[in-house]
């Protein structure tokens, strides 16, 4: 997919994905904010077919698993040669692996991969990938949750949008980034707009009153309060505990 430069001469925060579905691409991440900042170059996309790099006639990608067992795996060789290939356009961004056994995927990771150059993200499939191209490579792997995909594809995705969406002038109002849930250590207090009255719930008359540092304190209380309850672990974490 071309892109051109950002309007104002930045280069573009830059995405390489190593797929065996190229076709997923840009998908979700073709429409709203972050496809109008795909379309105004400030974040660029290009796929990589795996199977461009398979093996024989049938451009073979997998093998069964050493030491028995179900399913396949993806082949050290054929993704080592898709890798390289993409190494040449991007040398200098880190490479990933989709992985449920990664890192977890949380705010202050997409703070760091979205403040970098961009990122090469290699989606597995099957039963995963051969253990040596992650060393070989020097692979970082990262999971976005605790359950299985059947695919990396949805997973590079979710960490695309999340980053693309902190980089300068994808937001319209930037402010409206430092009051998100974990921003502050904290989940997000609730929102509301109008009607003022909808099926007998109303507004709560703080956010009316036009006083800022009343609604400010409300905000603060409800973002703890709702921490408390649904993620103590945040809470714990923000307090050094
Ligand atoms: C069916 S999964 C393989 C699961 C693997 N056998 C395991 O038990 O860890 C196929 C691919 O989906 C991706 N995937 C699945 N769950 C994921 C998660 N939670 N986070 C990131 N990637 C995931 C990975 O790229 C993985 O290689």
């Amino acid at each position: 997919m071309p892109h051109t430069p950002a309007s104002d001469g930045r280069e573009p925060w830059r995405v390489s994905v190593l797929t065996l579905f190229p076709e997923m691409f840009p998908g979700p991440l073709g429409v709203s904010l972050v496809g109008q900042a795909l379309a105004a170059g400030l974040w660029s996309l290009s796929c990589v077919q795996i199977r461009d790099f398979g093996l024989g006639r049938h451009a073979q990608v997998d093998d069964t698993p050493a030491g028995g067992g179900a399913g396949m795996v993806l082949r050290a060789d054929v993704l080592g040669a898709a890798i390289d290939h993409a190494r040449q356009a991007a040398p200098d961004v880190p490479l990933v692996y989709l992985s449920p056994r990664g890192t977890p995927l949380d705010q202050t990771l997409v703070r760091e991969l979205s403040a970098g150059p961009g990122v090469m993200l290699l989606a597995g499939r099957f039963e995963g990938i051969d253990e040596r191209v992650i060393e070989g490579r020097g692979m970082r792997e990262i999971s976005i949750g605790d359950y299985v995909l059947s695919g990396g594809e949805l997973a590079a995705m979710v960490l695309v949008d999340a980053c693309v969406r902190l980089l300068p002038g994808v937001i319209g109002a930037p402010a409206s980034l430092t009051h998100e849930s974990f921003e502050t250590g904290l989940l997000e207090y609730p929102q509301y707009t109008r009607p003022r009255e909808w099926e007998g719930r109303s507004i709560p008359d703080v956010l009316l009153s036009g006083d800022h540092g009343r609604i400010e304190r409300w905000r603060r209380e409800e973002a703890e309060r709702i921490t408390r309850a649904r993620r103590p672990d945040l809470l714990a974490r923000k307090q050094g505990v």
